[in-house]
């Protein structure tokens, strides 16, 4: 590469730019085009007035067992949810503890299948009858490229994607959770690969390095899970990154379930996503949260 191209490359490094998302009408990027439906239900999970979500992820038992903060369900999640723009779960625990005179979104966890007691990612999509019988707004479909089941994930992604046209409801792709490090360009290639088979959101995790090329490169919002426990500070550090990078919002699961003191955490992070909070402010509230909370 000479020197003139290297520099055309830095300046349409930012493929979309404020020029292009200036042009569009509806507050998501890569949404314009999509139908009433989808961009409704969109809007239940993303809030318009910031364009993010926290998303509070309770669907680690369906191939984890159970998790630590989330063995008793009801009483880990539900003082929570109110703090929460949507919620991520599976159908077997939206049934048996999510009220349902919730008005909180849920993104459906549709694809299930092995755990890691044998190998993971060997997984099939539930019946799209069911996630409309639940309301779903939103489908979570697991994705692992490199994976010695990646066409299959893929094939699940392209039925889930069908059906959400069919009925008008968003697909997020679910980054799977590895065992290796993964570094930003495996991440930004699960994201566009995701978003090129039709995926509307894709769920990824934080990298330390090149975040805001995953997000970049992929033609829709990219939401980071919080991923493994972090201390508090170091968690709300890197939401605060993420949003900085472009990340749409947060799907927290173990950092909240895991605080000690998950509400003061969900609301903290809240006000980072939300309310652009900077890190020391929000660990502020944090602790001002867990004092009064715990007294
Ligand atoms: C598990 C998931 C989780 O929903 C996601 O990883 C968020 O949870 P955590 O913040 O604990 O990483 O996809 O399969």
């Amino acid at each position: 590469m000479n020197e003139n191209e290297e520099m055309m490359f830095d300046k349409n490094d930012d493929y979309f730019n404020d020029d292009f998302l200036d042009n569009q009408s509806f507050f998501l990027k890569g949404i314009d085009n999509m139908g009433w439906g989808i961009k409704n239900r969109l809007s239940r999970i993303f809030n318009p007035k910031t364009g993010r979500t926290v998303m509070l992820a309770f669907d680690h038992g369906s191939i984890l067992e159970s998790t630590t903060g989330m063995d008793r369900l009801e009483t880990a999640v539900l003082p929570l949810i109110h703090y929460a723009d949507s919620l991520m779960c599976t159908r077997g625990v939206v049934r048996t503890i999510i009220p349902p005179t919730t008005r909180k979104p849920v993104c459906l966890r549709f694809s299930a299948g092995s755990t890691e007691l044998s190998e993971l990612n060997n997984d099939c999509i539930i019946n799209i009858e069911d996630a409309l019988r639940l309301n779903a707004s939103a489908l979570g479909v697991t994705i692992a490229l490199g994976d010695k089941h990646e066409a299959k994930m893929i094939e699940n992604l392209a039925v889930a994607v069908d059906n959400g046209y069919k009925y008008s409801i968003p697909v997020m792709a679910v980054t799977s959770v590895s065992k290796q490090d993964r570094d930003a360009s495996y991440y930004a290639m699960v994201a566009r690969v995701s978003a090129e088979n039709g995926a509307n959101i894709v769920k990824t995790y934080y990298t330390e390095k090149k975040f805001s090329e995953i997000v970049n490169k992929c033609p829709v919002p990219v939401i980071v899970a919080g991923g493994k426990k972090m201390p508090e500070q170091k968690s709300l550090e890197f939401c605060r990154r993420a949003i900085n990078d472009g990340a749409a919002g947060i799907d927290v699961g173990r950092n909240v379930f895991q605080s000690s003191s998950p509400l003061a955490m969900i609301k903290a992070i809240s006000a980072i996503v939300h309310d652009n909070l900077e890190t020391d402010d929000a660990y502020q509230l944090f602790r001002e949260l867990s004092n009064s909370i715990d007294n």
